[in-house]
């Protein structure tokens, strides 16, 4: 079988697998960082988003080829140590999280969408396509001012 190196939340990261297996495998059943959630895995519900070089990416539909040489980012990945990234402040502050599923894939694509947009507008976060089935978007959108505010 292939192997396929890339860092992950900083670390290098050495993996066998078959070169078509999602990263969002190797993530959860080979690494134990389940912090991306598994939804739909055909790349719709975006519960599962992280970071492929800086831009957000669907683990469960990107072959663990496609992160060969690159720079993975999981949610796990996100903090400064005991510091939280300026987005996961925001999200405690607003109070966000419900059952909390989405979460951590909302908190990704946010912070991807700051990455290019520091000051995005209602309708920019609107187009964010991460599903949460609690509602929870008045309070998202205003964690993501919150922290773009702060950036
Ligand atoms: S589980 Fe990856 S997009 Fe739904
Ligand atoms: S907080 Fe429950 S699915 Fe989003």
């Amino acid at each position: 079988m292939p192997t396929f190196t890339f860092t992950l939340n900083g670390e290098p990261t050495t993996i066998e697998a078959p070169a078509d297996l999602p990263l969002l495998w190797i993530l959860r059943d080979h690494l134990g960082l389940t912090g991306p959630k598994y939804g739909c895995g055909v790349g719709v519900c975006k519960a599962c988003t992280s970071h492929l070089d800086g831009a957000a990416i669907s683990p469960c539909t990107t072959p663990v080829a496609q992160c060969d040489g690159g720079t993975v980012v999981t949610i796990e990945g996100l903090a400064d140590g005991d510091t939280l990234h300026p987005v996961q402040q925001a999200w405690i502050d607003e109070d966000v999280a419900q059952c909390g599923f989405c979460q951590p894939g909302q908190i990704m694509a946010a912070v991807a969408l700051l990455a290019e947009n520091p000051d995005p507008t209602d309708a920019d976060i609107d187009a964010l396509e991460n599903v949460c089935r609690c509602g929870t978007y008045v309070r998202i959108r205003s964690a993501i001012k919150r922290a773009a505010a702060s950036l």
